[in-house]
């Protein structure tokens, strides 16, 4: 299928999307912040969108436009994702996880900005651990055969890694990333597997992000029935 000729297979659906990088607040002008463009997310919500789905999707940090006739929800830290996931995930057929969430937050935030002390090494930077949103979702399924979608960018043994995920998550598909060379974050493609909770193995090729995204769609609607 060529893109824009897509199928209308999610019409009827609603499918939440995250995407993008949560930020960490330390004090009002500073953050614990990484790298996801959130270029993925847009991609699947607007795949998503082309195959005939309400689309609701939470963004964290993207600065990206809004994609047409989808739903915008934006976002700044990993709790403020989580309930805007959870709340829009109440009703949908479908959850694709492409956020990257941060696994840890400062202890403490300080109302004023940290300031040097003459002569002082600075304070420690305390971190709890932030809610693991996929996990959650994926534990307690807000509606029965709701089909839950995570990615995971991967080095070494990208493949064992993935399947060890997979199964601590409970998802039912996981999108495995090899990072490294050509493969970065912010790049308009990307290549990667998607495993199943079921065994199945999906590659997909180096190419546009869009491509991977309707991949997902494809597995996702076999598992919606
Ligand atoms: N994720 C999440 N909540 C978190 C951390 C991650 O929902 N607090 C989701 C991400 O959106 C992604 C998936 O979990 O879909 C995998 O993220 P990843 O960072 O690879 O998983 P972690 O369990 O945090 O593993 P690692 O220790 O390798 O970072
Ligand atoms: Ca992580």
């Amino acid at each position: 299928l060529a893109r824009g000729s897509a199928a209308p297979d999610l019409e009827g659906r609603h499918v939440v999307v995250s995407a993008g990088g949560t930020r960490e607040p330390l004090d009002p002008v500073r953050f614990l912040g990484n790298r996801s463009s959130g270029k993925q997310g847009y991609a699947l919500a607007r795949t998503a969108a082309a195959r005939g789905a309400r689309v609701t999707l939470v963004a964290a940090n993207t600065g990206l436009p809004d994609p047409a006739g989808v739903d915008v929800v934006r976002v700044g830290t990993a709790v403020q994702l989580r309930e805007a996931v959870l709340k829009a995930a109440a009703d949908a057929d479908a959850v694709v996880m492409a956020a990257a969430v941060a696994d840890f937050r400062p202890a403490a935030y300080a109302a004023g900005k940290i300031k040097k002390k003459d002569g002082q090494d600075p304070d420690p930077i305390v971190l709890v651990r932030n809610p693991d949103v996929l996990a959650e979702i994926s534990a307690e399924r807000a509606r029965p055969g709701q089909v839950i979608v995570g990615f995971a960018a991967e080095t070494d043994d990208v493949l064992a890694n993935g399947r060890a995920k997979l199964a601590r998550k409970g998802c039912d598909l996981l999108v495995v990333n090899e990072v490294g060379e050509r493969k970065t974050f912010g790049a308009e493609e990307s290549e990667a597997v998607v495993l199943g909770a079921d065994g199945s193995e999906t590659p997909v090729p180096y190419g546009p992000k869009e491509d991977l995204a309707d991949t997902v769609w494809d597995l996702v609607v076999r598992r919606l029935g």
